[in-house]
């Protein structure tokens, strides 16, 4: 007999504070998986992120950010993991291409006041587009159709540790997909 398949990788998208590298971390090890957070790839190569902005704008980030997630998706093929994006990865219409054609992509969905709320916890990174709670909240609702439109699962992220989140999504992507007993939303399960 052959070694076993090896578990396909898996995509965690959604919004900041909605828990990805958390979240991540955990899944990664349930599934024995490696585990990649493109942001933690992006400072290593170019430096912390609200300096880039400083320097380049949101374009130049946003540039670095597609050709990064790009490049790690594209590689899950021959070597699965598990990979957090930046909130903001889904704006590339040639990264949401790439995720749509993957399948296998997680959002985490929170409300904004949920979001806001940890994303203002001490011990985060700075994050230059969450400065102020309305054009916050403006950008979670642009935002959630670009989510919902790569997603094949979608996991309400609103109460329990990351711990938790990631036993339902592997519940979930092991296809015994229920109704969500954590928290108020829509019904979890697969697109
Ligand atoms: C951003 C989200 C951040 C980071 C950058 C921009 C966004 O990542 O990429 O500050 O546009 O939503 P997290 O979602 O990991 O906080």
């Amino acid at each position: 007999m052959g070694a076993p398949p090896r578990p396909p990788g898996v995509v965690l998208v959604g919004f900041m504070g909605s828990g990805k590298s958390a979240v991540g971390r955990e899944l990664a090890a349930r599934l024995d998986l490696p585990f990649v957070d493109t942001d933690e790839l992006i400072v290593a190569a170019a430096g912390p992120i609200e300096r880039i902005f400083a320097a380049r704008g949101e374009g130049g980030f946003r540039a670095l950010e597609a050709e990064t997630v790009l490049r790690e998706v594209k590689g899950l093929g021959d070597s699965p993991k598990v990979l957090a994006l930046g909130g903001g990865a889904v704006l590339a219409e040639e990264v949401r291409a790439a995720l749509r054609r993957l399948g296998r992509v997680v959002w985490l969905a929170a409300p904004a006041d949920v979001l806001w709320g940890r994303v203002n916890d001490a011990g985060g990174p700075a994050r230059p587009l969450a400065q102020d709670r309305e054009a916050f909240g403006a950008l979670l609702a642009a935002r959630e159709p670009l989510y919902r439109e790569v997603a094949t699962l979608t996991v309400q992220a609103i109460e329990g540790d990351p711990a938790g989140v990631a036993s339902r999504i592997v519940r979930l992507l092991g296809g015994d997909a229920g109704d969500d007993p954590i928290g108020p939303g829509p019904r979890e399960g697969a697109a």
